[in-house]
C-alpha cells in the first residue's frame, strides 16, 4: 500500500494545484529535487569534473535502479537526454537500406513517426503502419500479416502520448522474436506507472522519458539494449563514452548500452532520475500501478456521469491516461479554464495523432493524466469545474 499522506508530503506540489498532467510532466518529490540540487551544489562548490568523481555512487545507482525498475541488466541501461534520443540512436544503430521495411503502428508518438517519414522520404525506407482495430489496440495478426523477408524493425508504442489504451507489447514481442526481427518500445508513458518486466517483455530496444511517470527531473531517459541481441548495433554517433580509440585509426565500441551514450551530459539529471526510479522502486511498481488504475477507473465513472462528455479510451485495464470531449466545448477552451481553477491538464491534439483511432473527427480532446499521489476529491472537484463549465 502506498502511504498517501507521505508521499503527498513529499511533493510540494500537491499543496498547490491539482496536477492531472502526468504524462506531460509529473511533480517530482523532494529526494529527487534534493539529489539534483545537491550535486549542482557540489559541482559549484569543487568544480563539474571533480564532482563526478566524487558521485561515481550516485552516478552507478542510476543504472542498478533502472536495472531493478526493468528487471534487466544494468550493463544493458543508457542515460539519454531523452526518449526521443533514445529511440532514434536504437534505430539508427541498425544500419538500415533502402528497401529496408519498418512497421509501425496508428498510435506511434508524433516525434517518432516524424523520424521515420523522414526515413522513407530521405533513405528509402519503406513504412508499414498498422492501422489500430476498432478498440485502439494493435492486432497481432495484422502484424504478423505484414512481416516480409525485407522486414529490419518493428517499432510501437506501449501507451500513446494522446490515448491512455494499454498495447500488448509482450504478444508483439513474442511475434517479433519468434521472427527474429528487432523490436524497439517507446514506454515513455509506461515506465513508472506499470510493472515492466524485460524477462517476460522480449523486446530488443526500449526507451524512456525521466520527466513523465517516473517522476523525475526534466532532460532525462534512458535506452535499454538487450545484450543478447542488440551487441552488434553500434549507434549512429560515437565519441569518447561509447568507444576508445586505440590507435591512430582504430576504435573499439564498447558492449555494453553505454555505447549510446554521451560523454558531456547532465550528471545532475541522470542522479536525480536514478533516485526517481529508486522511489518507484521502494512504493512498488504493483502498488503503484494498482492504485493509479483505480483513480482511472473513478474518474472515468464521474466523467461518463456528465451529459455530453465522452471518455474516448475503450479498453480495460486502464491507464493513468484518459481523454474525453464535451460537446459544444474547444479543448483548448476548457483546458484553459481548468487551468484559472488550479488544475492542470493537457489536450491531445489531433495534428500530433493523425493515424489515431478517430482523433481525425473527434479533433482535439482533453487529457487528464493521473499518477498515484493524486486523490478521490481531487478527482471529485475535477468532475464539478467539468460539469459547470
Ligand atoms: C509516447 C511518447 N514517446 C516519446 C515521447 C518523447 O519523450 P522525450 O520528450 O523524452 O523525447 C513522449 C513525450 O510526450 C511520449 O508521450
Amino acid at each position: 500500500m502506498i502511504d498517501l499522506e507521505t508521499v503527498r508530503a513529499e511533493t510540494p506540489g500537491c499543496d498547490n494545484i491539482l496536477h492531472f498532467n502526468n504524462a506531460g510532466c509529473a511533480l517530482s518529490p523532494h529526494p529527487v529535487i534534493d539529489s539534483v540540487i545537491s550535486h549542482l551544489q557540489l559541482e559549484q562548490r569543487i568544480g563539474g569534473y571533480e564532482a563526478a568523481s566524487q558521485a561515481e555512487k550516485e552516478v552507478a545507482n542510476f543504472y542498478t535502479q533502472l536495472a531493478q525498475l526493468l528487471n534487466c541488466e544494468s550493463s544493458e541501461i543508457a542515460f539519454m537526454e531523452s526518449a526521443t534520443r533514445a529511440w532514434q540512436s536504437a534505430l539508427l544503430s541498425l544500419d538500415l537500406k533502402a528497401g529496408d521495411e519498418i512497421i509501425t503502428a496508428g498510435n506511434e508518438y508524433v516525434g517518432n513517426y516524424l523520424s521515420l517519414l523522414a526515413l522513407a522520404r530521405h533513405r528509402g525506407i519503406r513504412l508499414q503502419t498498422l492501422a489500430l482495430g476498432a478498440d485502439g489496440l494493435i492486432k497481432a495478426e495484422e502484424l504478423e500479416n505484414q512481416l516480409s523477408t525485407k522486414t529490419r524493425a518493428i517499432v510501437v508504442t506501449h501507451i500513446a502520448s494522446q490515448r491512455g489504451d494499454i498495447q500488448d507489447i509482450k504478444a508483439i514481442a513474442e511475434i517479433a522474436r519468434s521472427e527474429g526481427i528487432c523490436l524497439l518500445v517507446d514506454a515513455c508513458q509506461s515506465v513508472g506507472q506499470l510493472p515492466l518486466d524485460l524477462q517476460e517483455i522480449k523486446c530488443d530496444f526500449l526507451c524512456g522519458t525521466g520527466r513523465k511517470y517516473l517522476r523525475g527531473p526534466r532532460g532525462t531517459g534512458f535506452l535499454f539494449a538487450r545484450n543478447q541481441s542488440t551487441a552488434s548495433f553500434t549507434p549512429p554517433v560515437l565519441d569518447l563514452q561509447s568507444a576508445s580509440w586505440d590507435a591512430a585509426e582504430s576504435f573499439t565500441v564498447k558492449q555494453s548500452a553505454s555505447r549510446f551514450e554521451s560523454f558531456e551530459r547532465n550528471l545532475a539529471g541522470q542522479i536525480g532520475l536514478g533516485r526517481a526510479a529508486e522511489y518507484a522502486n521502494a512504493l512498488g511498481m504493483t502498488h503503484i500501478a494498482a492504485r493509479i488504475q483505480s483513480l482511472a477507473e473513478n474518474l472515468v465513472t464521474g466523467l461518463q456521469s456528465l451529459q455530453g462528455v465522452q471518455v474516448h479510451e475503450l479498453n480495460e485495464p486502464r491507464s493513468g491516461i484518459v481523454t474525453f470531449s464535451k460537446t459544444g466545448t474547444a479543448a483548448a477552451a476548457l483546458q484553459s479554464h481548468l487551468h484559472q481553477q488550479g488544475i492542470n491538464t493537457s489536450t491531445s491534439k489531433k495534428n500530433n495523432a493523425r493515424l489515431d483511432l478517430d482523433r481525425e473527427t473527434q479533433g482535439d480532446v482533453i487529457r487528464a493524466s493521473l499518477h498515484y499521489y493524486n486523490t478521490s476529491s481531487e478527482i471529485e472537484r475535477f468532475i464539478q469545474v467539468i460539469d459547470r463549465f
